[in-house]
């Protein structure tokens, strides 16, 4: 059977050329808007980058080889929950529902669930990479062969709506990998709320998040001995080298990953070791030495601290699940 992503007309799929930058600096409107969300990121005193951009080609190999580095420990744990709870997780979703997953990336996750729920109406994986999605879904109709699946090739952070012919029932969603971390807690609220949207009332909604925990396991998860967190850093700094002209010296910044225990996040940046200045597309920045440049927030919650964020958003708590350590969170809520 074929699969074919159906397009949401709410979400344009950013697609990106390889390379972007035409000769004088003339650039492709991809890359205009890379540009111009680097400009606005540098003018205030903390220099920061959007994180979205580290998700190239090269960028997301290097994601799937910091969930297999040894201290970050949140993909094993989460999976490990999956792999204990999948059956009691599935046997409180609808009956008859479509399960989303938001942002759905790899079917890893999911496959734990599926596995426990013959009788559901359609999975429904929600991503920007087309190609991911195509390949992924038909990875996974090999080993489901009675499963339907209807993907959606969107951004999950805007509105988009599922196909017409799973009715107005309630349905499930899937929101795993402490993504909802990667949002301000204002921005995460308003994600939940208009998954709620998405899903109708009576919706279910399973979501995995990190928990608080000692400031050097954390620390460690987010700057791996082997130095993968550092290299996908930097890869944004690559990035901007060859898509925007850029001419950042990847040795001259240093990767750092840094407890903001009062915000309850982890922030990655990354640091000049010297004072220097850097022409991207024709325009100087300069870094003072010890400069840094935030590129990444990773909230941590605790159990009740993430329930009442999602009440906020009108979910209800039906159950929570966690590892022997209290590592890693799995919520189930109803939207009220
Ligand atoms: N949501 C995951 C986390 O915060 C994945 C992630 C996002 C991540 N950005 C990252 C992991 C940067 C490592 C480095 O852990």
């Amino acid at each position: 059977m074929t699969i074919k992503p159906v397009f949401a007309d709410a979400a344009p799929l950013s697609r990106l050329p390889d390379n972007q930058v035409l000769p004088d600096n003339q650039v492709l409107p991809d890359a205009r808007a890379f540009l111009a969300d680097l400009v606005s990121g540098f003018a205030g005193p903390q220099k920061s980058l959007p994180a979205k951009y580290f998700y190239d080609a090269a960028g997301s190999d290097l994601f799937e080889a910091i969930t297999r580095q040894p201290e970050y420990y949140p993909t094993r744990t989460e999976l490990g929950i999956l792999d204990a709870r999948g059956a009691e997780i599935a046997a409180l979703l609808p009956r008859g529902a479509a399960l989303v997953e938001f942002g759905s990336g790899s079917t890893v996750k999911v496959r734990r669930l599926l596995a426990h729920l013959p009788d559901l109406a359609a999975y429904v994986p929600v991503d920007v990479s087309e190609t991911f999605l195509r390949s992924e879904a038909e990875a996974l109709q090999a080993d489901f062969p009675h499963l339907r699946i209807a993907p959606i090739a969107a951004d999950f952070t805007r509105a988009f709506a599922l196909p017409a012919d799973l009715g107005e029932g309630a349905h499930a969603g899937f929101f795993p990998g402490s993504t909802i971390g990667n949002f301000e807690p204002p921005e995460a609220a308003r994600l939940l709320e208009s998954f709620g949207k998405v899903l109708s009332a009576g919706a279910m909604l399973i979501v995995g998040v990190d928990l608080v925990k000692d400031r050097g396991v954390l620390e460690a998860a987010y700057d791996d001995r082997a130095g993968v967190t550092a290299a996908f850093n930097r890869n944004l700094l690559a990035r901007i080298n060859r898509e925007l002209s850029g001419t950042f010296e990847l040795g001259a910044f240093a990767h750092r990953a840094v407890f903001n225990a009062r915000a309850s996040r982890i922030e990655m940046h990354l640091v000049s070791r010297a004072d220097q200045t850097v022409t991207v597309a024709s325009r100087a920045f300069a870094f003072a030495e010890g400069e840094t440049i935030h590129t990444e927030n990773s909230y941590k919650y605790t159990i009740d601290g993430f329930r009442a964020l999602a009440a906020r958003a009108g979910w209800t708590p039906v159950a929570v699940w966690t590892d022997p350590d209290a590592l890693f969170s799995v919520h189930a809520l109803r939207r009220a």
